[in-house]
C-alpha cells in the first residue's frame, strides 16, 4: 500500500517527511517524493525507486520548508516510473497531492479534464485529483476538496497543499487509513501511526468521510460536506514494531485480518450491474480458437491455479492443465497459439514461474497473468495482466495474496464466460452477489478465532497431520497443509480423500490428527466414508465444512462449521480457518512465523 505523511509546524518539513517515509517503507513501495511550500510556490521531487534516489535529489536542489506532504508509491495503475511517482500536481503546480487508493471513476475524470484541456503526465488514477482541484477552485481551498472529493468513486486518503494557501494541508479519508499526529503547535498527517510516533503519542484516526484542515492555528475536521466534527485523540502506547504491524504480534495475522479488504478492493471497479467488467482485450473470436488452458505457478499460486481448473473446466468446458512452474518449464509441454498460459504470482518474480511463461510464450500462447505487483518481471512480460490489490504482503507465508487470486480467478471466468456465452447472465449475477459478499463471511471467520486457536492446542505438537478432500476441497487441502507445514514444521500432507486407501491410510495410527473439508454437496457421502475409514484406524478428525454439513458432526471429533456461501465460492472462505489453524500453531510453538526457517518470500533463483 502507498504511504503518506504531511506536515506542518516549525521544524523542516523535508526531514520530518523523510523520517515518516522511511517509517512507512515496510508497507513496500516502488517510487517515492515530496512536496514542499516555499516562497516561489510548491517545490516538488519524486523518483522512481527506494528512498535514497529522492533523499539524493534533496541533496542536490533546495527543499527547505516547514510544510509539506510525502509519499511512497505501491503502484496500482501505471508501471513504477519518475513519473507516476506522488505527489502529483496537474497542470498549474497550484496544487499537490498525494493519494492511497484506488480511484475507480478516473478514465471518465481523465476524458472530461482532457476535453476541458487538461495534460496528464503519468498513468496514475491519482493524477486526476489535482487537475479536479484547479477545475474547482474559486478562491476557497477547503470548498474546492470537497467539491473534487463529491466526484470521485473508490477509496482514498488524500493529503493535499496549494501554492495559493501554503499554510495549509487539507487530508480527506474514504475506505483507506489516515491518521493525524497533534504536537505542540504542529500537526502530523501519515497513513499509518509509525509515521508519526517519533514526534508524538497523540494521535486522531480519520474515518470515512473525515476532512481535516490543518493551518498554523491547528487542525479542525468536518464532514466532507462540510459540519465540523469532534474527533477524540487517543494516546498511543505501542512500540514502532507492533505500530507497523497495525498492533497485530506480526505480519501475517495482520495480512490474515486485511483479507476482507483485500476482497473489497480486487473487487473494486471489477463489477458493474451485477456484472463483470475486466480491462481485457481477448475476443470471443480469440477464445473460440483455445482449446486449451494451462496454469503456471508455484506453491501457494499453484493451488488457486488449480481452483482455476476446477471453474474454468465448469464454466468454459475448455480442458485446463495445471503444472508447477519447475516442472512446466522442461516437461516439453502441449503448447501452441491456441493454448491460453494462465501465470499466476504474488511477486511477480518468481523465477520458475517467469521461465515457464517464457516457455508457454515461446510456443505461441497467449499469455494472462494474475499479480500483486505492478510492473514486475511477469507482468511486464504478458500479454494481458490482472492485478490483485491486497497491498504488499509482507509474511512469507502467502495469505491474502491467494485469496485475492481466487477472486481474480473468479472474476477472469466470469469474464470470459460471458464472452463465450458459456454462462448466462443470471448465473453471472448469482455469482457477482456472492463475491461481493464474501468479504462479510470472511470477517465471520476472523472474528471467531478462539476456535482456532483451541484447534491449534490440540494439534500443536503432533508430528504429522494429514489434511483430506475432494474436489476442490482437495486444493484446499493443499494449500492448509502448506501454510502449516511452512511456518509449524509439523509433517504436514495433502491427501485425495479417495487416495487414503491407496497407500496413505498405513501411516494413520491412534490420535493421527487428520483435517477433513467438505464443502462440495455432490461429494459429501464420499467425504464422510473416507472420515470413516481414518476414525476406524484411530485418527482424530477435525471437519471443517458448511454449517448444515449434517452427517458429518458424527463422524467428527471436532468440527468447524464455514458460514455458508455458494459452494462454488467455498475455496476463497474454507481457506481462512486453515490460514489461522497454521498461524496458531506457528505461534504456539514459538516459530518466527513470518520469516519461516529456509523459506524466501519470492524465490527468483530457479
Ligand atoms: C506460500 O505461502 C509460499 N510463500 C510460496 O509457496 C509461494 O506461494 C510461492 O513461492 C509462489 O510465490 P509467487 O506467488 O510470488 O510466485
Amino acid at each position: 500500500m502507498c504511504g503518506i505523511v504531511g506536515y506542518l509546524g516549525p521544524r523542516s518539513a523535508q526531514e520530518v517527511l523523510l523520517q515518516g517515509l522511511e517509517k512507512l517503507e515496510y508497507r513496500g513501495y516502488d517510487s517515492a517524493g515530496i512536496s514542499v511550500a516555499q516562497a516561489a510556490g510548491l517545490k516538488t521531487g519524486k523518483k522512481k525507486g527506494r528512498l535514497v534516489h529522492l533523499k539524493e535529489l534533496m541533496a542536490v536542489e533546495d527543499f527547505s520548508g516547514t510544510a509539506g506532504i510525502g509519499h511512497t508509491r505501491w503502484a496500482t495503475h501505471g508501471k513504477p516510473s519518475d513519473d507516476n511517482s506522488h505527489p502529483h500536481c496537474g497542470n498549474t503546480s497550484r496544487f499537490s497531492v498525494v493519494h492511497n487508493g484506488i480511484i475507480e471513476n478516473y478514465q471518465d475524470l481523465r476524458k472530461m479534464l482532457k476535453e476541458r484541456g487538461h495534460a496528464f503526465s503519468s498513468e496514475t488514477d491519482t493524477e486526476v485529483i489535482p487537475h479536479l482541484l484547479e477545475e474547482n477552485y474559486r478562491g476557497d481551498f477547503k470548498q474546492a476538496m470537497q467539491d473534487t472529493v463529491a466526484q470521485l468513486d473508490g477509496a482514498y486518503a488524500i493529503c493535499a497543499m496549494s501554492a495559493e494557501d501554503p499554510d495549509t494541508l487539507i487530508a480527506v479519508r474514504k475506505d483507506s487509513p489516515l491518521v493525524a499526529g497533534i504536537g505542540q503547535d504542529e500537526c502530523f498527517v501519515a497513513s499509518d501511526i509509525p509515521a508519526v510516533l517519533k514526534y508524538t503519542r497523540d494521535v486522531i484516526v480519520f474515518e470515512d468521510g473525515d476532512l481535516a484542515v490543518i493551518t498554523r492555528d491547528g487542525m479542525q475536521v468536518f464532514t466532507v460536506e462540510g459540519e465540523p466534527l469532534d474527533k477524540p485523540v487517543t494516546k498511543v502506547d505501542w512500540d514502532l514494531e507492533a505500530a507497523e504491524k497495525g498492533g497485530f504480534p506480526h505480519f501475517m495475522i495482520k495480512e490474515i485480518f486485511e483479507q476482507p479488504e483485500a476482497v473489497r478492493k480486487t473487487l473494486a471497479g471489477r463489477i458493474e450491474n451485477n456484472s463483470v467488467k475486466l480491462d481485457l482485450s481477448i475476443t470471443a473470436e480469440e477464445l473460440k480458437n483455445i482449446n486449451k488452458v494451462v496454469v503456471i505457478a508455484c506453491g501457494t499460486a499453484s493451488y488457486a491455479g488449480r481452483v482455476g481448473r476446477t471453474l474454468i473446466e465448469k464454466i468454459l468446458r475448455i480442458p485446463v492443465s495445471v503444472d508447477v512452474a519447475s516442472e512446466f518449464r522442461y516437461m516439453d509441454p502441449i503448447v501452441d497459439e491456441n493454448t491460453l498460459a494462465l501465470i499466476v504470482s504474488q511477486s511477480g518474480e518468481t523465477a520458475d514461474t517467469l521461465a515457464g511463461l517464457k516457455e508457454a510464450r515461446s510456443r505461441g500462447a497467449k499469455v494472462v497473468s494474475i499479480t500483486n505487483v505492478v510492473g514486475s518481471s511477469i507482468a511486464r512480460e504478458s500479454d494481458e495482466v490482472i492485478y490483485t490489490q491486497a497491498g504488499p504482503e509482507i509474511a512469507v507465508a502467502s495469505t491474502k495474496a491467494y485469496v485475492t487470486q481466487l477472486i481474480a480467478i473468479y472474476l477472469l471466468t466470469l469474464h470470459l464466460g460471458r464472452i463465450k456465452g458459456s454462462i448466462s447472465d443470471e448465473k453471472i449475477g448469482e455469482m457477482v452477489q456472492g463475491l461481493k459478499e464474501l468479504p462479510d463471511r470472511i470477517q465471520d471467520i476472523l472474528a471467531r478465532k478462539d476456535e482456532l486457536i483451541a484447534m491449534a492446542e490440540d494439534i500443536k505438537d503432533n508430528e504429522h497431520v494429514f489434511f483430506i478432500g475432494r474436489g476442490v476441497d482437495f486444493t484446499a487441502s493443499l494449500e492448509g497443509a502448506l501454510k502449516l507445514k511452512e511456518i509449524s514444521y509439523i509433517h504436514a500432507e495433502a491427501y485425495a480423500a479417495g487416495e487414503l486407501k491407496h497407500g496413505t491410510l498405513a501411516l494413520i495410527e491412534e490420535g493421527t490428527p487428520v483435517i477433513a473439508i467438505s464443502t462440495q454437496s455432490h461429494l459429501r457421502e464420499k467425504t464422510i466414508s473416507n472420515i470413516k475409514e481414518v476414525k476406524a484406524r484411530g485418527a482424530k478428525v477435525f471437519s471443517l465444512c458448511f454449517h448444515d454439513c449434517e452427517g458429518m458432526e458424527l463422524e467428527s471429533d471436532s468440527l468447524f462449521g464455514l458460514p455458508s456461501t455458494q459452494e462454488v465460492l467455498a475455496p476463497v472462505v474454507t481457506v481462512i480457518p486453515l490460514q489461522m489453524l497454521a498461524y496458531y500453531v506457528s505461534v504456539a510453538r514459538g516459530n518466527d512465523v513470518d520469516k519461516p526457517r529456509n523459506l524466501a518470500k519470492s524465490v527468483t533463483v530457479e
